[in-house]
């Protein structure tokens, strides 16, 4: 089914996603602070989508995923407004930054900024540039989805269809075992030398 998504934020991240959805059929249109800045006029054309204001990137839409620097995640989701029936995907990470007192994760801060939100945490745990693209010699890499139900399962639908080998692994309180993912993905990308051209497989007996 085809879904109405905003990517909020035009960066490597949001861009990529971008593309993703929009390659497998989805009507994306990309929210920035300006949306006539050098990187939002850049994504426009490169991408072909609209590219609106804060306000407007949630209007009407099924999901709408954050994808910006973490300091910039209160302020964003104040700017969002009422996301009405949205699922809100958090797909930032601290990188290092302190959670407020009180918050085990981001979605924790995202979930107090916007009480009413459906909030799910996805899209954190891998490099921006595997979003196109989200296998490595033909197995798909896994993405762990933790958040409110029914949306939890929708944004893993919506993964399952770019490529990715996604389980939902828990509620919004498990959000804090996902960032945890990405903190090690960061670690072994850039503090041990593997770089940034793996992720992580699901493999069962
Ligand atoms: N890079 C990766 O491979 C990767 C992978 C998974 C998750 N993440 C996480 O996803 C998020 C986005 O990563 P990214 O690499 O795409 O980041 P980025 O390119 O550095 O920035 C993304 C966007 O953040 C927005 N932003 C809004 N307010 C800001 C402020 N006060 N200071 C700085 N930026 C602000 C900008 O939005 P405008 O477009 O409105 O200017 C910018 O385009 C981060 O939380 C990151 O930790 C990154």
């Amino acid at each position: 089914m085809t879904r109405s998504i905003g990517v909020v934020g035009a960066g490597i991240v949001g861009t990529n996603l971008a593309r993703a959805f929009m390659s497998v059929g989805h009507h994306v249109v990309l929210g920035a602070r300006d949306p006539l800045s050098d990187k939002a006029v850049a994504a426009r054309n490169e991408l072909g989508l609209d590219v609106v204001s804060l306000d407007h990137a949630a209007e009407g839409r099924d999901v709408v995923v954050l994808a910006v620097q973490y300091a910039a995640v209160t302020a964003t989701v104040a700017a969002l407004g009422d996301v009405g029936d949205a699922v809100l995907v958090d797909a930032t990470n601290t990188v290092g930054e302190e959670l407020p007192e009180g918050a085990t994760s981001i979605l924790d801060v995202i979930a107090e900024t916007n009480p009413s939100a459906t909030v799910v945490k996805g899209f954190n745990t891998i490099g921006a540039e595997a979003f196109v693209k989200p296998t490595i010699d033909s197995r798909a890499l896994f993405l762990p989805i933790a958040g409110d139900q029914p949306g939890a399962d929708l944004i893993a639908e919506l993964a399952t269809d770019i490529g990715f080998d996604a389980l939902v692994v828990g509620d919004r309180t498990t959000a804090r075992i996902v960032e945890n993912a990405a903190e090690l993905w960061i670690h072994l990308a850039f503090r041990t030398g593997l770089g940034r051209s793996f992720g992580f497989a699901r493999l069962e007996r």
